[in-house]
């Protein structure tokens, strides 16, 4: 069996963290902040490890360069298997650490407590009493609260999109949740200069990093970079569903067939990101005839949870001439490959050329600068 001083620096040197962040890197050792239940992976599924049955094995995940599930279905027992909490990703953290850019003696507000440990990670760089966290949940924040005893962080349980009024102004604000509109209060809460960091997403593109700072006027602006998926701020998720309730055997639908593979319009990053920002609220669903991936026949599903539509996207080797089929009040396939178009006419741009402002009306997606948005303003 490896000990948790090996483990901590082997996980050290793998995502080698930057010389502002290391020293707290190795003084805060990961596994004093993961509850003793966590979920692991199971093929597709999730499964419960205890420490008390493999404390190797649970010890082992702690130190692994992937998130911890530490909390499934907000803590009810529905079954369903989605992640609520979790420790994020070590590599991640550290390249939001970095994109943070603090100084000792910075005030900062963190968006999602978690377990606490990116709290201390903070802590550990800014001083004790500079570090406000806001956790939704009461179990959560209970559990984080007790693992960061004597780091100085106050934890706050409330709706992190609210921010907390009572410790601004802060320097900076750090959301370890992902948000698809960023909530104006945080940019209120922030001092003039002072920098805004978070995961951004759509409903099909979970997501990327976005990095604001607070203007005189009121307002923050910035741009996308990086690959940072995870878990929603709760206020912002897309509606949970399963296929077969949302696709359902007695719809009607409009059929049509199509020469476009999914391939990049579902699969590349670039191009999920920027279709993402024009076809608000629709989610994918690969599903692999037979259950099995990679078999070169399968269904793209998109699906608007909002208005009820869908489409299918029937794929199979050989010519390129695929079936589609469309329900609803929006032609979805329709809106994908319009979009998907405009992103190629446009010059196929990376997330890294996108940009948001947020005023106190909503914030709007630009590409290059402020003065060429590429969709409406999204109201608060
Ligand atoms: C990925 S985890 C955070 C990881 C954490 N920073 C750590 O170091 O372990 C996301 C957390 O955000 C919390 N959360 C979700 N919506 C929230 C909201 N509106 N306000 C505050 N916390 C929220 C979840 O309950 C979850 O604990």
């Amino acid at each position: 069996m490896t000990g948790a001083a090996d483990l901590l620096s082997r996980l050290v040197e793998e995502v080698n963290p930057s010389s502002a962040w290391r020293d707290s890197f190795i003084r805060i050792p990961r596994h004093r902040f993961i509850p003793d239940r966590i979920w692991v992976e199971d093929g597709d599924d999730l499964a419960v490890l205890d420490r008390v049955d493999d404390p190797d094995a649970w010890l082992r995940s702690c130190y692994a360069d992937r998130p911890v599930v530490t909390q499934v279905d907000d803590g009810d027992t529905t079954g369903r298997g989605y992640r609520s909490s979790s420790a994020s990703m070590p590599s991640i953290v550290a390249m939001m650490l970095d994109a943070t850019d603090l100084a000792a003696g910075q005030r900062v507000l963190e968006i999602g407590t978690g377990t606490g440990w990116n709290a201390a990670l903070l802590a550990d760089r800014v001083g004790a009493g500079n570090v406000t966290s806001v956790e939704i949940d009461p179990a959560v924040a209970a559990q984080a609260e007790e693992a960061l005893g004597g780091f100085g962080v106050h934890v706050v349980l409330g709706d992190g999109e609210k921010g907390y009024p009572p410790g601004a102004p802060y320097d900076r604000v750090l959301a370890t949740a992902a948000v698809q509109h960023v909530p104006y209060p945080w940019v209120e809460q922030t001092r003039t200069g002072g920098r805004i960091v978070t995961p951004w997403g759509t409903s099909f593109h979970n997501g990327t990093l976005l990095r604001l700072r607070v203007g005189e006027d009121g307002t923050a602006s910035g741009r996308f970079g990086g690959n940072a998926g995870f878990m929603w701020v709760r206020g912002q998720r897309t509606p949970h569903g399963t296929l077969d309730g949302r696709v359902r055997p007695d719809h009607e639908y409009a059929e049509t067939s199509t020469d476009l593979h999914p391939y990049e319009p579902v699969g590349d990053f670039e191009a999920t990101f920027a279709i993402g920002l024009r076809v608000p609220g629709m989610k994918d669903l690969v599903v692999f005839d037979g259950d099995v991936p990679g078999n070169p026949h399968y269904t793209v599903y998109l699906m608007d949870p909002g208005s009820g539509s869908w489409a299918s996207w029937r794929i199979r080797p050989g010519p390129r001439d695929y079936r589609v089929r469309q329900h609803g009040p929006r032609r979805l396939f329709d809106e994908l490959a319009g979009a998907y178009t405009w992103w190629q006419e446009a010059g196929r741009p990376a997330h890294s050329r996108f940009g948001v402002t947020v005023t106190c009306r909503g914030q709007r997606v630009w590409l290059d600068d402020p003065g060429n948005p590429v969709s409406p303003e999204d109201p608060v």
